[in-house]
């Protein structure tokens, strides 16, 4: 690959990259991993801990329903502890945490698996058994790595909802997941602010019948209602001599559920995802290692939150698996100024830092001088995921934190995939704005409405052909909407809801998302929330969101309302709407700007036609519109 000469613009890896890497050969690699996907996965199963080894790698007998590894016993929890506190690295740091006020916390291998086996007691002595869904909801401290551990190591199935999400998301999906406990912490820092998350929980609370009990982490220590009966400390509980008792860890079958994360997709409410504890642990497992190259040396930093799925793969449970070091930072980037991040990295020796295009944007405009302060030198690879990255945030990234030496490891992937799908390795020339090839034994293509491939250069909607270990295994409550949303356009293949283009050279290039999915700040939101957050006003009779190109944010929210008769059109009400849909789904859902009209664009059939907003808003041609209602 390397003598080939490619087009564009290709920075090549330093033959120091290449000799320190994991991988050297990416090609041989891929070969050999498409030629037989079902022997490569196997055989990095091969390198992780089973209690008993499965009787079939894959079964495709039901698809698009795949499993995995189908009869094999494991636990992901005790590969991210157990497995390393008996080795070399008992003792080695497994967690490192900063608060946003300054203070730290740091946990051995030896003593995060402490903490989660006290956590699992205290699970267990609820009642909390295999299969039961534990919600949790709560700011980036360590308990929530713990809880999730904690979680997995009796087998219950967790649901993180982020710390931004407000009163509706957070009822909307303890009452779908029907969850029997809540964690939760009394608040969390945010900007010197306190974010109140258990009195957003209890208005949640007040409509989620199914949670027997509140698990409450102290972490600001201001008051909070507890009721009696329901809510407890855990600090209390965890002094309980129950909680130190000796924990044996549920032994599980390859495809019992891990986690549900919700997240947004084209219609309706928000689906939850569904992750095993085989599959997904064989695939991050091998991505982390691959692609960031993990060493036992490493200190990796993933500043992304729990409450997305990155937070859960490449935070919590890929380093883990590769017996890394994570280091954690509780707050917001800038605060209290805006070198927060890069005075982290070096006081902390951070080698590996993976963040998104959004924060780079944002920091990038406050200036170099921040950056160069600072004593960057421990960094040898950095990362980039949720939305496609700009060349000119790539180069500087590239240029003003990586000082020309480290190479950007571009991730393209979804909550539903799991693990990395498109993605460089430190020994592949780079393209600034492409996450290059797939992983090696992911046979990905771009097709036209009609199901063939698009010539190089051509944009079509990207789709995933083969089965890989971390997939989506079904839409927890709904397992049709599976099949509907992602097996049905074009049977047979996953489809992405990206639409992309390869170049010469084979590289893949994102463009963005097809249906009704905004990324905000990275963050991924659906129309359908937003429109139903402001019909959930009393003034408003219909809404329609559409996501504009935003400088810093890549995309944000303009939304479009109807308002019931007799209602008047006021500045006030503007505010009032944004202020509501910040308060039903979090501030992240908040529209930057809201227009009145009287009518919205409609199809025959009554479908909002959100394209002719978006183009009306862009000043360009709608397109046809030969469906539009008179
Ligand atoms: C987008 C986040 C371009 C894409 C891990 C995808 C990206 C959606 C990239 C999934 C990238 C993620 N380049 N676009 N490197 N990474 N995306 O489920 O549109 O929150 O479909 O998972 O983010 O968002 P999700």
């Amino acid at each position: 690959m390397q003598e080939k000469k490619m087009t564009g613009e290709v920075y090549y890896p330093s033959q120091e990259a290449i000799d320190n890497a994991h991988i050297k050969n990416w090609d041989e690699l891929n070969q050999l991993a498409t030629e037989n996907y079902e022997g490569f996965w196997e055989e990095r199963a091969n390198e992780l801990h089973w209690y008993k080894k499965w009787d079939r790698v894959l079964n495709d007998d039901d698809k698009p329903f795949f499993k995995w590894f189908e009869g094999g016993k494991t636990n992901i929890a005790y590969n991210c502890l157990d497995t390393h506190v008996k080795t070399y690295r008992k003792n080695k740091l497994a967690l490192v945490w900063e608060g946003e006020s300054g203070e730290n916390r740091v946990f051995s291998y030896f003593a995060l698996r402490r903490e989660v086996r006290r956590f699992s007691n205290v699970l267990k002595s609820l009642g909390v058994k295999k299969g039961d869904r534990v919600t949790i909801y709560m700011g980036r401290v360590p308990e929530i790595v713990v809880a999730m551990l904690s979680c997995a190591s009796v087998g219950a199935i967790h649901s993180v909802v982020y710390g931004g999400f407000s009163v509706e998301a957070l009822n909307e999906r303890l009452d779908d997941s029907h969850s029997k406990v809540l964690i939760v912490a009394d608040g969390a820092y945010q900007r010197g602010k306190v974010i109140p998350l258990k009195e957003i929980a209890d208005e949640a609370l007040k409509r989620a019948a199914s949670v027997e009990h509140v698990l409450v982490v102290k972490r600001t220590g201001q008051p909070v209602n507890m009721e009696i009966g329901r809510d407890m400390w855990l600090h209390e509980l965890l002094n309980l001599p129950i909680a130190n008792q000796p924990f044996e860890m549920e032994e599980l079958d390859a495809e019992d559920p891990l986690f549900i994360l919700y997240t947004s997709g084209t219609t309706g409410k928000p689906k939850a995802i569904l992750h095993t504890h085989g599959g997904y642990m064989v695939g991050t497992y091998t991505t982390m290692k691959y692609v960031f190259d993990i060493k036992d040396e490493d200190r990796f930093w993933c500043t992304a939150d729990p409450g997305w799925v990155t937070g859960h793969s490449y935070l919590v449970y890929g380093p883990l698996l590769n017996g890394a070091t994570i280091f954690m930072y509780e707050g917001a980037p800038n605060f209290p100024y805006p070198n927060r991040w890069w005075s982290l990295i070096e006081r902390w020796g951070i080698n590996i830092f993976y963040t998104a295009p959004t924060a780079l944007r944002g920091l990038m405009r406050f200036g170099d001088a921040w950056v160069n302060r600072h004593d960057l030198s421990s960094l040898r690879l950095l990362g980039s995921v949720g939305e496609p990255i700009n060349p000119e945030a790539w180069k500087w990234f590239h240029k003003v934190i990586g000082k020309e030496k480290c190479p950007i490891m571009d991730t393209w992937w979804q909550t539903e995939t799991g693990m990395f799908m498109i993605t460089p390795m430190p020994s592949v020339p780079l393209k600034p704005g492409s996450g290059t090839r797939p992983f090696p034994g992911i046979i990905m293509d771009i097709l036209d409405e009609e199901g063939n491939s698009v010539k190089p250069n051509e944009e079509g909607f990207l789709v995933i052909k083969n089965p890989w270990p971390a997939m989506v295994r079904t839409i927890f409550n709904d397992p049709n909407r599976l099949v509907e949303q992602y097996w049905t356009k074009y049977p047979g293949y996953y489809m992405t809801g990206d639409s992309a283009r390869r170049d010469d050279d084979g590289y893949i290039w994102i463009i963005g998302r097809v249906d009704d999915v905004i990324k905000v700040s990275g963050y991924r939101l659906g129309t359908a929330e937003i429109e139903s957050a402001l019909v959930s006003h009393p003034a408003v009779a219909e809404a329609a969101a559409i996501g504009m190109p935003h400088e810093v944010k890549g995309n944000s929210i303009y939304a479009y309302v109807m308002l019931k008769q007799g209602v008047e059109k006021t500045e006030k009400l503007i505010d009032d709407l944004r202020q509501h849909v910040s308060h039903e789904v979090g501030p992240i859902a908040k529209p930057e700007k809201i227009e009145f009209m009287d009518s919205l664009p409609k199809t025959r059939s009554g479908k909002i036609m959100r394209r002719v907003l978006k183009a009306k808003e862009l000043g360009v041609d709608p397109g046809n519109l030969s469906t539009l209602e008179e």
